[in-house]
């Protein structure tokens, strides 16, 4: 008879827990549910030709070298062309900076390995990228709370999270809320961060997806020797080609890279190759504008639903201007008080933070919501500490405006039925 295996797990496996969007996501793919919940980019956004176009030059140039291990930093020209872009937007770097990670998640996890102990504190804002926090838990970290106000993180706040390891911010098109913080914010968090010696985890994977006109230069731009940059293709092109990069000041660099080949030698070298070949093509400014357009076309559709369907407005506008609210204006009331929600207009990204009407509970509501055939992630996902309750992100990425527009009205009739 066999003796039943008992597997003695690490300490550090305490704190990984599975991840809640990933279950919402599995009931999000049932038939009949329109989907508002994915993060993930449109399939339709792909570059499929210029990417076929690409592999078959690197099969029929560089097949062998394609298929061999490479360099742990990445492949040199890619790392030239990255350096190139990101001084482009005012960072000062050099292709000795950049190392190409296995999708900006595991940047992630690179500098959490390097710079947190099990105890040590890094400090997030709130809410924040639940994948970050699942990627900091390996580490068994204090998780500490940046205070935020309606521009991002407080740079006055900082002074409590003296000491921190790192403190892990998405100043760019946040994920959850698609907040974009501005140049003076951004400038005031910097002057924070020197003054308390909190590095900086500048997490920017959406930056790219702007609408209107570019985001402010990146926080790197501001302190390159106190903050490691993250980036990726995942949004631009397609997350299943996992290819980040992360940009560090030197005295780090060494460190990451050994941590990388700890992690898994290097990104695969295919993959570094295609996209190279793509870029090499030169469709990448075409496609970034088409891009552009298209997830702006989603956003207004997004925006047109919510201002039809649910009471409530834009709390404050972000970037250009809102489209025209329907004839009866966006704010309405059904019945007694109104039950107002609030939602912000992004200025890029693929999200939208709304906020349910006093007294709703986004996750309680949730079950109702699939069986109703809408799916949303409800926002206490995306907080390290106490939840905001009624606040949900809706992605409008994937599904088509006409599918936005029922989600939407899905989830304002069951926020309207009596609870
Ligand atoms: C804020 C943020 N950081 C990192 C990632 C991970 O992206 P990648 O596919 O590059 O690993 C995501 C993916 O959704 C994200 O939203």
């Amino acid at each position: 008879m066999e003796t039943p295996m008992t597997w003695q797990l690490a300490q550090r496996t305490r704190r990984m827990n599975p991840s809640l969007v990933r279950g919402i996501l599995k009931l999000a793919d049932r038939p009949g549910v329109i989907s508002l919940a994915g993060g993930l980019p449109a399939p339709s956004t792909f570059p499929i030709e210029a990417l076929r176009e690409a592999t078959e030059r690197v099969w029929r140039d560089q097949p062998q070298h394609a298929l061999q291990y490479t360099a742990s930093e990445g492949h040199g020209p890619l790392r030239e062309w990255l350096a190139e872009s990101l001084c482009a937007q005012g960072l000062r770097v050099t292709a000795d900076q950049v190392l190409i990670t296995t999708g900006s998640q595991q940047g992630l996890d690179l500098v959490a390995k390097l710079l947190l102990d099990a105890g040590s504190t890094v400090a997030v804002e709130s809410p924040t990228f639940l994948g970050a926090l699942q990627a900091f838990a390996m580490a068994e970290p204090q998780v500490a709370e940046w205070a935020c106000d309606d521009e991002g993180p407080r740079p006055d706040a900082l002074m409590a999270l003296r000491g921190a390891r790192l403190a892990y911010v998405q100043p760019t098109f946040h994920n959850p809320t698609g907040r974009c913080l501005s140049a003076a914010r951004r400038q005031a968090m910097v002057a924070a961060a020197q003054q308390q010696g909190v590095p900086l985890l500048e997490d920017n994977p959406y930056g790219d997806l702007w609408f209107d006109a570019p985001p402010p230069p990146p926080l790197a731009s501001l302190w390159p020797e106190g903050v490691v940059y993250l980036g990726s293709f995942s949004k631009v092109l397609a997350p299943g080609l996992r290819l980040g990069y992360l940009v560090a000041p030197p005295a780090l660099y060494p460190k990451l890279l050994q941590a990388k080949q700890a992690a898994d030698l290097h990104t695969a070298t295919f993959n570094q190759r295609l996209v190279w070949a793509l870029i090499e093509q030169g469709g990448m400014p075409a496609h970034l504008q088409a891009l552009r357009g298209f997830y702006r076309a989603q956003r207004d559709a997004m925006l047109h639903a919510l201002h039809t369907h649910l009471p409530g407005g834009c709390e404050r506008p972000q970037g250009r201007a809102v489209p025209d609210p329907p004839p009866e204006g966006g704010k309405k009331t059904w019945g007694g008080p109104a039950l107002s929600c609030e939602w912000q207009s992004p200025s890029g990204g693929l999200f939208v933070w709304l906020r349910l009407p006093e007294g709703a509970d986004a996750l309680a509501l949730l079950p109702q919501a699939l069986a109703a055939g809408v799916a949303y992630v409800p926002g206490a996902a995306f907080y390290a500490g106490e939840p905001d309750a009624r606040r949900v992100r809706l992605s409008f990425a994937t599904a088509t405006p006409e599918q936005i527009d029922a989600g939407i009205r899905l989830l304002a009739t069951l926020l309207k039925a009596p609870r």
